[in-house]
């Protein structure tokens, strides 16, 4: 009888006093921050220079021409237009909760968003620019000399107006902005946080997210961007050499057709899906993703219980975007 008490005692302990963040750690999966650090004032400058043509050679494009801020903070493209109509290789993923991915890009070759966002300015078929033009140009722009101003904290000293901009500076800036890129409170945060019930439907589609195996890879705060896998785990995918797998960029064998998991979230919003853009639609996603990753040929059933639980992880639009 007593040690009877003394469980009940220690259940009704563990529900009401165990701190939340355990309670989360039993799922594989983790809520997003509602709030985030960064400097708003740096953050700003970014966001002028993210949706600014200014970054691209023929002054054509801007960062948000291939990361469309509406559309999940991707491109509805195959594969996005840079400069002078020139097409890229590989499709463009989301820009939102980037901070979260242990690495940046389908391959993985850089590691933090200061690298990557690097990589668009320099890229031939994306902006084509070097780091004397950028400095050239944003240093005889009035509206970014004014944008710097005041606003640039660089070693405990604000930039002043006339002070040289530095392309370092202009790095600096755009990655700041993509740390603020986070969408918070989706309705599946909101079930994490014990806020809200998921609906019937969304509830099985999450203990099939579960059961199947998806979790395996697409797990943690990001629901992805944590790994690298195969695409073509158990049932092999039509390999295509001219895309960005890891193989291209370390050149070991076993890293053919390997990527970094992409995150799940605001998955609804992004199409189309993989790196090849093959799948059109999250329902062929899906399909391709349980036949190739997990050796499943899933039910019609089967596919409105995922495509339901994966609408619940579109969140709120990043505040610095209001
Ligand atoms: C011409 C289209 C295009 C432009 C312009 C462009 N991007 Fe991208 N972006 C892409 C593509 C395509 C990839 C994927 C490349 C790869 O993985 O090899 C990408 C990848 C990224 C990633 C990595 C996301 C991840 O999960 O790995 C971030 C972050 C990003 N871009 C931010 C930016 C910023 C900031 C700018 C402006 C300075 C920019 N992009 C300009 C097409 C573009
Ligand atoms: C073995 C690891 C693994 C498993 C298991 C797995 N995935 Fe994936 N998933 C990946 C990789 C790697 C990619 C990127 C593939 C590509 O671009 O070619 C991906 C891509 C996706 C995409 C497209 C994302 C985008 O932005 O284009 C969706 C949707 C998806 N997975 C859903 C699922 C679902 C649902 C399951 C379970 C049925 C699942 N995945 C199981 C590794 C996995």
């Amino acid at each position: 009888m007593k040690s009877f008490l003394l469980i009940s005692l220690l259940s009704v302990y563990l529900v009401c006093f165990l701190p939340t963040s355990l309670l989360w750690a039993r799922e594989p999966i983790e809520p997003l921050p509602v709030e985030i650090d960064y400097d708003i004032k740096k953050a700003e400058i970014g966001k002028a220079l993210f949706t600014d043509k200014i970054l691209s050679k023929d002054r054509s494009i801007s960062c948000a021409s291939c990361h469309d801020i509406d559309l999940g903070g991707a491109d509805k493209r195959v594969v996005s237009i840079g400069v002078g109509g020139l097409k890229g290789n590989v499709q463009s993923p989301t820009v939102f909760n980037s901070r979260y991915n242990f690495k940046q890009f389908w391959n993985g070759r850089v590691d933090s968003l200061l690298e990557q966002a690097s990589g668009p300015v320099h890229n031939p078929t994306e902006m084509g620019m070097d780091k004397d033009e950028v400095e050239k140009r944003i240093n005889a722009s009035e509206k970014f000399q004014k944008l710097f101003s005041r606003n640039f904290l660089d070693n405990g000293k604000f930039y002043q107006f006339n002070d040289p901009i530095t392309y370092d500076m202009v790095i600096e800036a755009i990655a700041e902005f993509e740390k603020a890129l986070v969408t918070p409170n989706s309705k599946f945060d909101r079930y994490l946080r014990g806020e809200e019930q998921l609906s019937q439907l969304e509830a099985s589609g999450y203990q099939l997210f579960k059961n199947l195996g998806c979790v395996t890879c697409h797990n943690g705060i990001n629901i992805g961007g944590n790994s690298f896998q195969k695409m073509g785990t158990i049932i092999p995918y039509t390999y295509k050499e001219s895309y960005p797998d890891r193989y291209s960029f370390t050149l070991k064998p076993y890293h053919k057709n390997v990527f970094k998991v992409p995150t799940l979230r605001n998955i609804a919003l992004s199409a189309p899906y993989f790196h090849d853009a093959s799948a059109k639609t999250l329902e062929q996603a899906i399909k391709t993703m349980s036949h190739h990753n997990l050796g499943y040929n899933i039910s019609d059933q089967q596919i409105k219980k995922f495509i339901a639980f994966l609408n619940t992880l579109t969140g709120e639009k990043p505040a610095i975007l209001e």
